[in-house]
């Protein structure tokens, strides 16, 4: 049997920063309030010509090329992102399959908001387990920009731009194997979180005259309470399930989409702070890009070692949520 094995992260952030300062000239609000609510400090925001595979596409070239991977040998993409080029198609992830150069191959895109990256992860695990794929490139990016109502005060302190990408390649050695990813949803939920905006549940003509349809809208203290649960029986049952203690995980990368979210968890779990892997405050929430972009972070200031065992853990509109057990795999 092939094992599915974390071979390398990429990731990018557009150059342009949306501080709270800049956020408190255009809504009701402050730095102040966003730091002590949220954490967040600034936020990247792509260029108005900059879209959302132009960002996969920057973070995929790093996670390739550290790889050690040739793109030739690639053969499946897939996307994981709620901001892409095009709504219903093409996928972004065949655009990004065809600006990497690689033409003919598998490509297709998840919509799972914030856990977007955690159910991609356990899709090319299937998909190599199963012997059907190799070399799966895998990438979260996101211009949540292009679907945030900046008249909002509710959302639009929250959100960032952004792409993380990884490598996940068939392996015969089972110590380098991504151990465990769950995954789970609960539509009873959809109505916290979602953009309304013109699909068939909500044609174009009804929404013509409603404010901010196309824009998200979150139900943010309620959201808030369920993540927190959600999240922290997540960590608890994968730990479990693979007699894992938390001591034995070296990075908690979990969704960055506010730091007392991330705080009750770690906290719950009884995770050092030295565990916890927080990047909230320079990039915000970025959905499916957080998870990625936050373990680029660690990895580029030379924190992730061969070997170091990482816990991630998302939750998002749908509701979804996921977590996942990797330890870092790059080739020997
Ligand atoms: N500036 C100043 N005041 C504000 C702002 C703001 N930006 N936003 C809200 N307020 C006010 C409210 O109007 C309210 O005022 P009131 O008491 O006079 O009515 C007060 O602050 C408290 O509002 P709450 O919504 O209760 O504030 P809360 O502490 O819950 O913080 C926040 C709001 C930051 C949105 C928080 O609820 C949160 O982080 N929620 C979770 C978000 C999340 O995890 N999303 C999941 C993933 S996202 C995805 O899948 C795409």
């Amino acid at each position: 049997m092939a094992y599915a094995a974390f071979r390398s992260i990429g990731a990018y952030a557009p150059e342009n920063i949306l501080t709270n300062e800049d956020l408190a000239e255009m809504v009701d609000t402050s730095d102040e309030w966003i730091t002590k609510r949220t954490g967040i400090k600034e936020r990247h925001i792509a260029r108005e010509d900059e879209t959302t595979s132009d960002m996969g596409v920057a973070a995929a070239k790093l996670a390739i090329e550290r790889s050690g991977v040739p793109s030739s040998e690639i053969d499946m993409v897939i996307c994981a992102t709620i901001s892409p080029d095009y709504f219903c198609m093409p996928s972004t992830a065949t655009i990004i399959a065809n600006k990497l150069g690689l033409p003919g191959i598998t490509a297709f895109d998840i919509s799972a908001a914030c856990t977007g990256f955690v159910y991609i992860l356990s899709i090319a695990k299937a998909f190599i387990e199963s012997g059907m794929k190799k070399n799966v490139l895998i990438i979260g990016a996101e211009k949540l920009s292009a679907i945030t109502d900046y008249t909002d005060r509710g959302t639009c302190i929250l959100f960032g731009d952004g792409a993380g990408a990884a490598m996940i390649c068939a392996t015969d050695d089972k110590s380098e194997a991504i151990i465990d990813v769950h995954t789970g949803a609960d539509g009873t939920y959809a109505d916290l979180l979602m953009t309304p905006n013109g699909g068939s549940g909500s044609p174009h003509d009804a929404l013509e005259n409603e404010a901010g349809a196309c824009f998200m809208q979150m139900k943010g203290n309620e959201t808030f309470k369920v993540a927190v649960r959600t999240l922290t029986k997540d960590v608890v049952e994968i730990l479990a399930d693979n007699n894992i203690q938390s001591d034995d995980v070296k990075h908690f990368i979990p969704h960055q989409a506010n730091y007392r979210i991330i705080k009750a968890v770690g906290d719950a779990l009884k995770m050092k702070e030295s565990q916890v892997v927080m990047t909230v405050s320079k990039y915000g929430n970025t959905s499916g890009a957080s998870i990625p972009m936050a373990m680029n972070d660690v990895y580029e200031a030379g924190g992730l070692k061969a070997g170091e065992l990482m816990l991630l853990d998302a939750f998002g509109g749908g509701l979804t949520w996921g977590s996942a057990l990797v330890p870092f795999s790059p080739l020997k």
